[in-house]
């Protein structure tokens, strides 16, 4: 168990709040502030409790040095427009005698923003005097991105040691969502693994089998299953060499009573390209100069009808490559048909990682799913059952 809001007074307090603001940003602007918005709940009840909010982040890997194009100014002046236009106090650095002067300026109910933690290289090695430099501005710590809990670094990791530490509303939403999904879901679990390479996902995989009742391998990674078990994948994205892991993963799979589904058919084209002319195969019968660029439509239906008994799913990576269409139409028909059995009340469907969200995003069902989660490897390292050093911090206070 950890601590969250609801177990600190905050009022008048300096809260030091640890978001993921690593946003993309492009000429000097944000261009997607989904990991501000879930933020908000966070700022906006601290600041209405009286608290005054200090928030820290990193962005980009500057390793260690100040590079001007890694600042987090832009940042600000998004967080400030995302709170109705509320002023964000701004301080060059996040430690030292720049961001105590920003801090001590503060009053209750006020933020401000300090900058990138990792032009200091105390954060990635997760030093206990960086953590303690930025442990002085701050009486309580709260931990609000998931995100980058899977860091083991002075501000997701030595400062919960230091302060008093509880997890932020968006921490709290991404742990119980995703305790939902693997930690005690309601059954029959089904898990869509997709994306490029098996070898990114071993772990993954193997612990999916153990937990899950049955996981759909698609995307690349799904020429890799078919060429293990002797289908030729012709030219397509295959690892040759992960054969033997394939099939050890399909053994225990099977003793652990998962069942592994890969697709029956198959849209295979000449080259990776939006509306490169394609046909549909079995899977058995893709010719050696083609590739398969994303499972069929009887594969998809399939899969789509196999949803309407599953009552929790988990998905991470497109089952084809979405980026190109008609590459896209496995991901858009069986995302549609999760998004409908989850309107419907009949589905908890958890999803994250990567190019994840982007491919909900295209199928236009984001904000049907039960969850998405921001986080990318974070994410990948909680469904391969790891302990993320954040959120064990947290467990500790
Ligand atoms: C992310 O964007 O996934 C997190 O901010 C972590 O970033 P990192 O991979 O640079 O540590």
């Amino acid at each position: 168990m950890f601590k969250t809001l609801d177990d600190m007074t905050v009022a008048g307090q300096r809260v030091l709040v640890r978001g993921d603001l690593n946003l993309p940003v492009q000429d000097g602007r944000v261009t997607d502030t989904t990991r501000i918005d879930r933020m908000l709940p966070t700022l906006r009840e601290l600041m209405e409790k009286g608290a005054r909010v200090v928030v820290i982040s990193h962005f980009g890997r500057p390793k260690g040095q100040v590079v001007p194009e890694m600042s987090l100014k832009p940042v600000a002046d998004a967080l400030s427009q995302a709170l109705g236009g509320t002023k964000v106090a701004f301080a060059a650095d996040c430690i030292g005698d720049a961001a105590k002067a920003v801090v001590d300026g503060l009053a209750d109910g006020e933020i401000a923003l300090l900058e990138n933690l990792r032009f200091h290289p105390g954060e990635e090695a997760n030093d206990t005097g960086f953590a303690g430099d930025l442990a002085a501005l701050g009486d309580i710590y709260v931990n609000d991105g998931f995100s980058v809990s899977h860091r083991a670094h002075a501000s997701t990791e030595a400062i919960a040691r230091l302060l008093p530490a509880a997890a932020g509303r968006n921490m709290q939403s991404e742990l119980e969502a995703l305790e939902s999904a693997l930690g005690d879901p309601k059954r029959p679990v089904l898990a869509l693994v997709g994306g490029a390479k098996v070898s990114t996902k071993l772990a993954v995989l193997g612990n999916l089998i153990e937990k899950v009742d049955a996981l759909v391998i698609g995307g690349g990674m799904a020429n890799t299953f078919l060429h293990a078990l002797g289908t030729d994948v012709g030219a397509s994205l295959c690892e040759a060499d992960l054969a033997d892991t394939a099939r050890e993963i399909m053994a225990k799979a099977d003793s652990a009573g998962c069942e592994i589904i890969l697709p029956s058919d198959v849209v295979i084209a000449s080259k990776l390209e939006a509306g490169a002319p394609s046909e549909t195969v079995m899977t058995a019968a893709v010719p050696p100069e083609k590739m398969i660029l994303d499972i069929g439509p009887d594969s998809a239906a399939a899969l789509s009808e196999r949803l309407g008994s599953v009552r929790t799913l988990l998905w991470n990576g497109p089952l084809g490559a979405f980026e190109f269409p008609p590459f896209d139409a496995a991901t858009v028909t069986v995302a549609q048909a999760a998004a409908k059995c989850t309107d419907a009340g009949e589905m908890v469907s958890v999803a994250g990682g990567g190019d994840t969200v982007a491919a909900l995003r295209h199928a236009g069902v984001a904000d049907s799913f039960s969850y998405i989660s921001t986080a990318g490897g974070a994410f990948l390292e909680w469904i391969e059952g790891k302990e993320l050093p954040g959120v064990a911090a947290l467990r500790q206070g």
